[in-house]
């Protein structure tokens, strides 16, 4: 078999990493997983495994495009402290010249193994993409094991990738992203849907077809899927691409979402599900993967947005992208809920608490740090209209709050450099509004009324400022208590 991948030099790769750590340039996020070089993109393979946490994803050590799909790797036992990141596996033979996309990880028999998909295109650019597992070697790298589905199959696309594995009554199954040649309706054309395949006592797998949903045609192209299990409710997670941007949401290039309702795999069927909603209103979130332990589901999302690199000006600097912090997700009401890692608390160094000035019950301003965590609980009182701004000098990124409309406005057109533009969603506060906020060197995650609602998104201020936390209304407040936290660096050991 013909062998590429000589420029996936590891051990210097490896090297670069280590030298690249900690991190110096003030762009460079300090709680936030991220490379010294080279893109990342979706988080892979999250599995807990021999008392850690192993969290792998997509990198190009190479450069800055969207090439040389490799996956990395880092464990913790925390979200606190990291293994410095190595690469694990890289393109390596005809079947995945093109990339080790996105994939799962699992335990079985005591070892750690992934499930990937190969990506290889031909001179026509025509994709053959197989599904391949690998088994996590003690060196760190990944052995490229069986392919146990080789292509799409009939009425798919080659757009069919990002295997996750899942349990049902004792059997094990696969939910995978893919593009139907077909409309709902039967007419030709691409739509987004998900296939899901059962492993047979035999060890092979059977395509059990598309796991049917309300949705009809939505988009056309739906990649990284998730099935999660809460109580006696089943949710797919998908990542629809194609869908026009409304009033109120899929206001970016491409959405991150999920169905919640009953799954029948003998019917085939997503039964009585709610409609779509997305995981997060900010502007960079996409392909989040869950790790399921001990009850918990806890999520990590890729912050960026595929074919939006221009958003992005650290590819100057030689790196893009990075990880979200690890939030909990909770279902109540047909709706997931998502709080940061109770893990995160133990990166809270000292404390400046807030009170609004009895003086002045339209205005509060506070420093921050040069990375903070900011908890503030409001009561309205007569304010209709409410300006939460990070300012960077003149700089300012504004959450606005319109109470009559119950919507929530993110605003980053007076920044300079990187994505602008608004992002606007629901958010329903009666009396009271919660925030927590999570501000990074330049990944900023925004938690609203305890996770109701969640937005993530990047500011790349001109200027090495450490921003200044500033509430406005236009109307009198009643009340407004919180801290803000200095948070500590991640440690990467
Ligand atoms: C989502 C995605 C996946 C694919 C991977 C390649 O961002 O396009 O569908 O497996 O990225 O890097």
């Amino acid at each position: 078999m013909q062998e590429i991948g000589r420029e996936f030099d590891r051990a210097g790769i490896n090297a670069r990493v280590r030298e690249g750590l900690p991190f110096t340039h003030r762009w460079h996020n300090r709680f936030h997983l991220e490379m010294p070089f080279g893109l990342i993109n979706d988080p892979n393979g999250l599995v807990y495994y021999n008392g850690e946490y192993h969290i792998f994803y997509q990198w190009n050590p190479l450069g800055c495009e969207h090439k040389n799909k490799c996956w990395a790797h880092t464990h913790t036992r925390d979200f606190v402290t990291y293994s410095v990141p190595e690469l694990a596996m890289h393109p390596g033979d005809v079947h995945d010249k093109d990339g080790c996309y996105s994939g799962c990880g699992t335990v079985e028999n005591g070892q750690l193994r992934v499930l990937y998909t190969c990506n290889a295109k031909d001179e026509q650019g025509v994709r053959t993409p197989a599904q391949r597992f690998g088994v996590l070697r003690s060196d760190g790298t990944i052995q490229k094991q069986e392919i146990v589905i080789p292509n799409s199959p009939a009425g798919i696309t080659g757009h069919f990738r990002d295997p996750y594995l899942f349990r049902r009554h004792g059997r094990r199954y696969m939910v995978l992203g893919a593009q139907a040649e077909q409309l709902s309706d039967g007419t030709p054309g691409e739509r987004g849907t998900v296939l899901i395949y059962r492993e047979a006592d035999d060890g092979s797998w059977q395509n059990m077809g598309e796991l049917a949903t309300r949705l009809g045609d939505f988009g056309y192209m739906w990649e990284c899927p998730g099935i999660m299990h809460f109580g006696d409710y089943d949710v797919l997670a998908f990542c629809p691409q194609g869908l026009p941007a409304r009033e109120y949401d899929r206001q970016n290039l491409y959405e991150s979402g999920y169905i919640a309702g009953k799954m029948s795999l003998d019917s085939m069927d997503m039964l009585a599900h709610g409609k779509f909603q997305e995981f997060d209103h900010g502007f960079d979130f996409y392909a989040p993967q869950v790790f399921q332990h001990e009850g918990r589901h806890i999520m990590l999302g890729w912050m960026g947005m595929p074919d939006r690199d221009a958003d992005y000006p650290t590819a100057e600097q030689g790196w893009m992208y990075c990880l979200t912090l690890p939030r909990v997700l909770t279902l109540r009401q047909g709706h997931i809920y998502a709080q940061p890692a109770r893990e995160l608390r133990a990166l809270r160094l000292q404390e400046t608490a807030f009170s609004i000035d009895a003086d002045d019950t339209c205005s509060l301003e506070a420093d921050l740090y040069e990375g903070s965590e900011v908890i503030m609980d409001i009561t309205l009182g007569e304010a209709q209209h409410l300006t939460l701004e990070l300012a960077y000098g003149l700089e300012r990124l504004k959450f606005i709050y319109d109470r009559t409309a119950q919507t929530m406005t993110i605003d980053r057109t007076d920044l300079q450099l990187g994505g602008k533009g608004v992002r606007k969603f629901r958010l329903y506060a009666d009396e009271h509004l919660s925030l927590q906020l999570f501000v990074d060197r330049t990944a900023v995650e925004a938690f609203f009324q305890h996770g109701d609602e969640v937005a993530s998104l990047y500011v790349f201020p001109q200027k090495n400022i450490v921003p200044e936390l500033r509430l406005y209304s236009d109307a009198p407040m009643e009340n407004v208590t919180g801290e803000a936290w200095e948070l500590a660096d991640f440690r990467y050991v």
